[in-house]
């Protein structure tokens, strides 16, 4: 049966092909937008999980997945994922959007029958990406900020690309570094991201030093 926090969307099944599912999803939604963005970000995380040895067929239905709770409107995304079980974090509270990458994964899991706990755990980190994150979760969140859901290019592009060169790991704390650097002037900084940040710069100066 169908959790009641689901109860206000139109859910229209599944054909099994998961491009199309979470298309038409969206479009019923009128989030034609979104639905465009998530195509990309599937497209952009096959070809990423293809060039750095992570599960192309993993990625890409992570990609296509991450966004779907745009559905719920900013406003009732946390009531929504209270109502699920879901654990609301002060900073979430503070700043809702970022509940939408935990509210993914359950409308991922819930909705649309994935299973499978690497595809789950990369939509759940794809905006703050987390400590210990697996090369998947690295693969979905780079392909998240690659294809962006803004206008134009993104300012980062350039620098991302580069690090990208050396691993998936090092354009992920490139990203993260910016937002770093930048902290004062975000809204909120989500212990998950503080996480990453430590975790990887220590796993990359790790790196440096035993070359
Ligand atoms: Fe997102
Ligand atoms: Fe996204």
């Amino acid at each position: 049966m169908m959790h009641t926090a689901y109860e206000e969307l139109r859910f229209i099944g599944l054909t099994g092909n998961w491009r199309e599912d979470v298309v038409s999803f969206l479009q019923s939604h009128g989030m034609g937008e979104t639905a465009e963005h998530c195509v990309r970000v599937g497209q952009e995380a096959r070809a990423l999980a293809i060039q750095v040895g992570a599960d192309p067929e993993k990625a890409e239905i992570a990609g296509y997945l991450h966004d779907v709770s745009a559905v719920f409107p900013n406003e009732r995304r946390n009531a929504a994922a209270r109502s699920l079980g879901i654990e609301v974090l002060p900073e979430e509270e503070t700043f809702p959007m970022i509940i939408h990458q935990k509210l993914s994964r359950a409308m991922a899991e819930d909705l649309f029958q994935i299973h499978d706990t690497s595809i789950l755990s990369a939509i759940e980190c794809h905006t703050t990406l987390k400590k210990q994150s697996s090369l998947l979760d690295q693969v979905v969140f780079v392909a998240d900020k690659i294809s962006w859901d803004q206008q134009g290019i993104p300012p980062y592009l350039q620098k991302l690309k580069m690090e990208l060169e050396r691993s998936i790991t090092h354009a992920a704390y490139a990203y993260i570094d910016d937002l770093w650097q930048k902290k004062e002037q975000l809204r909120v900084i989500h212990p998950w991201l503080r996480e990453a940040h430590e975790e990887l710069s220590e796993r990359l100066n790790t790196q440096i030093d035993s070359q």
